[in-house]
This record gives structure tokens, sequence and C-alpha cells, in this order.
């Protein structure tokens, strides 16, 4: 299989065609964003991290049956992924208050939830990507009721392996955001990255910020923390 045409450049990831229909090539650049663009930079060695990580979630996900993009990792920057048609939905799930939570309802960070929420916000880069209801994701032809019912089943099944998947990593999964895809027959499966990018992830013990936080509010160096994560993941696998 070779890689083809360049089909869209997204803000961390460039997707290619390739010889097979059905099949894209993802791979992840050294950038990192915050603020819908507006924060950009280089990071060195975030695309293999995050490439690396995701690929893990993943096949995780995968092997508790949960039907994803994922095909494989095949290298350092590069995945395979089958090709979907994305809904433009940003689907976050929450298990504690953080992040436009807490500010929105002014509760603290780190509050618990008494069950995990799962919000949709609208995918538009120009209008900031709008926090809307079901009755909007209905109106805009985004999903159907079906649809809206199995997103909201997958959301609380992925919560469900990764928090309890993060626990014996001694991480707490405060809240993280998915994407679904439409494949041609009509199926929705898992798409896009799961990463510390794209997830709020705590050390359990210490409360400390194992994610994207420390960019997009300047605490220091990214790669040393995802290198963590990694790290932890992959202590747990070589215990098997
Ligand atoms: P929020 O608190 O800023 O709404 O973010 C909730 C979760 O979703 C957090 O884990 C970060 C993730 N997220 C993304 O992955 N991409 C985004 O564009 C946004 C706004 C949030």
């Amino acid at each position: 299989m070779e890689k083809k045409d360049l089909l869209y450049e997204g803000k961390a990831k460039k997707l290619y065609q390739t010889t097979e229909e059905n099949v894209i090539l993802a791979e992840y650049m050294d950038q990192a964003t915050a603020l819908n663009g507006q924060k950009k930079d280089t990071v060195l060695g975030k695309g293999a991290m995050n490439n690396q990580i995701t690929s893990l979630v993943f096949e995780k996900l995968k092997a508790a049956g949960v039907p994803s993009h994922f095909i494989r990792k095949i290298s350092k920057t590069e995945q395979l992924i089958e090709k979907v048609e994305i809904i433009p939905l940003e689907v976050v799930v929450r298990n504690y208050a953080a992040g436009s939570f807490s500010k929105r309802l002014g509760i603290e960070e780190g509050t618990p939830l008494a069950f995990p929420i799962v919000e949709f916000y609208y995918k538009d880069d120009q209008l900031n990507d709008p926090f809307i209801n079901d009755s909007h994701v209905l109106v805009l032809n985004i999903a159907n009721n079906e649809e809206i019912h199995q997103i909201k089943s997958l959301a609380l099944k992925v919560n469900e392996i990764l928090s309890a998947w993060f626990k014996t990593l001694d991480i707490q999964l405060i809240d993280f955001k998915i994407e679904i895809g439409r494949t041609k027959e009509g199926n929705l499966l898992l798409a896009d990255e799961i990463s510390p990018d794209t997830c709020r992830l705590w050390d359990n013990t210490t409360h400390e910020h194992l994610d994207k936080d420390i960019y997009r509010r300047d605490l220091g160096d990214l790669i040393p923390v995802y290198q963590e994560v990694l790290r932890r993941i992959q202590n747990e696998q070589n215990k098997k």
C-alpha cells in the first residue's frame, strides 16, 4: 500500500489517501495548538508521542469491543485508519468539573460529578465550536435520533473502559473529547484520536496535569508529561 494525495491538513494531523480506496494514512505532526488555533507552536517529538499513545488507546478499546476507524500504526508518526465521514461534533464526556465546564458553571476544577455527562459541541472553527444540545443536532441535520443515542452510548462505553484502565495507571480521567465517523454503509465508528491532547489526565495522587493543559495554561514542557503517560501505559503492558 502506498501513500497518495494529501486529503486534509488539520491543526496537528495530515490525512493522505492510500492506494486502497477505504484506507487513509494519518500523519501526526509536531504541532501544538490551543484556543482554536490562536496559540500555535512546534513541539519536537509530539507527533510520535501522540501517534504512539493514541494507537495503544485504540488497541485497548478495540480489544474491549469498541468499533473504531483504527487499523494499525505503521511508523513512529503514521497510522492507517478506515475512511469515514466525520460527524461534525466534538463529543465531550466529563467525570469531574474542569475547563469550560468549571468556567461556565462556576464549579471548582476537580469536583466529582454525580454521573458522567456527555456534551456536544458543533465542530465549526469559524463559530468557535459552540456548545449545542440534541435538538440542535437534529435541526442542523448532523445526526438522527438513533445516531444520537448510539453516539452517547459509545461515548459512555469509551469512558467506562478508559476510566478503569487509567485508574490502574494511577491516572484520573477528568474529561475527554472524541469524534465519531460514519462509514459508507452508515455505521458509526470511533474516529480521530484519543491522547493527552484530547483528554484531561490528572495524576491520581498529586493531581498534576498529565495532558495538554500544560501547554494551554503555560505550565511547562509538554513532552516529559506525555512521556510519563506513555511510560505508565507501557509499564502496565510489560507486566502482562
Ligand atoms: P473543555 O473543558 O475545554 O470544554 O474541554 C473538554 C475536554 O475536551 C478536554 O479534555 C479537552 C478536550 N477538547 C479537545 O480535545 N478539543 C477541543 O477543541 C476542546 C475545546 C476540548
